[in-house]
């Protein structure tokens, strides 16, 4: 598997997303990607499912160091006592010493955002979280985080699949050498239907879920995150690094309409 390099750690560019996954079966969804391979878990707070994430991570006997654990701190615990108090849950339920990402979950209208990096960067100081970084933030955020705050952020986990342009937060991230984590990466499993990702996979004796992933992964400094609880689609997802697009499959999935959003950032004012 190959990894990404960013702010002194390096991320697998494949993860097992968690989201809407608790309890008994997401424990065994990652104990079962665990068994494949995956070395990268990407939870928070919110998806309520970081104890049953920590249980299979506990069991499968993997050395801590091979595992990249990403966790997140919802919206509404950005002010900095909060942020202690939420980061400490996490560890807990996680049964961890430390995570390896800890991320911004979603932007507030409220925010302060120099007092939040502040927080999290004592929290990296201490060696509780290995890295920081944003998720949801827009274009005009990231700018003020890098360019003003000056924020060592490992990664930008946004919204991003076939059916998505992120051309101007991608740039920018790649031209600050930051990683873009794809959230979503199968359109919430939209992309098995698409009749043009169908016959690109017919042709290599694919599937369209893995035409959606390799064309992200074919983007440097792009990381991706989907989410199945099915072995078969784990087992799948991986394979799918296997896979060689070509010309024509590029140019027929820079086709498709990129205008849909599944998820909306709607903290972000001015999201583009
Ligand atoms: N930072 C944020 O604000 C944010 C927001 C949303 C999501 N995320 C993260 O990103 C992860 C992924 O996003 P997501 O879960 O919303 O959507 P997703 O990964 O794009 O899609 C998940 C759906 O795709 C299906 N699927 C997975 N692999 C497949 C395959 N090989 N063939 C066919 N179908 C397949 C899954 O079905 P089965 O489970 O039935 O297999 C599930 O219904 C989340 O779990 C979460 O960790 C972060």
């Amino acid at each position: 598997m190959e990894h990404l390099q960013t702010q002194g750690i390096s991320l697998p560019r494949l993860g097992l997303g968690t989201f809407r996954m608790q309890g008994d079966i997401c424990r065994a969804a990652v104990e079962s990607a665990l068994g494949l391979g995956y070395r990268h878990l990407d939870t928070a707070e919110m998806y309520g499912n970081e104890d049953a994430v920590g249980a299979a991570i506990a069991t499968s006997g993997i050395p801590r160091k091979e595992l990249h654990i990403t966790t997140k701190v919802w919206h509404e615990n950005l002010a900095p006592d909060a942020i202690r108090r939420a980061f400490d849950g996490s560890l807990n339920r996680l049964r961890l010493d430390h995570v390896d990402l800890y991320l911004v979950h979603w932007p507030s209208r409220n925010m302060n955002l120099p007092a939040i990096f502040e927080t999290l960067l004592k929290l990296k100081q201490e060696g509780r979280t290995r890295a920081i970084g944003v998720a949801n933030f827009n274009l005009a955020l990231l700018k003020t985080a890098v360019e003003e705050i000056k924020a060592p952020i490992a990664c930008n986990q946004v919204e991003y699949h076939v059916m998505l342009d992120q051309t101007k937060v991608a740039k920018y991230l790649a031209a600050k050498s930051i990683p873009l984590v794809a959230y979503a990466p199968l359109a919430q499993g939209r992309v098995a239907s698409d009749e043009t990702l169908i016959s690109i996979g017919r042709k290599h004796g694919a599937s369209a879920a893995q035409v959606a992933l390799k064309w992200l992964l074919d983007q440097d400094s792009v990381a991706a995150i989907p989410k199945t609880s099915r072995a078969e689609s784990q087992r799948a997802n991986l394979d799918a690094l296997k896979l060689k697009l070509d010309d024509e499959d590029r140019k027929a999935i820079a086709a498709l309409p990129k205008d849909k959003r599944f998820v909306n950032p709607g903290f972000a004012p001015g999201w583009d």
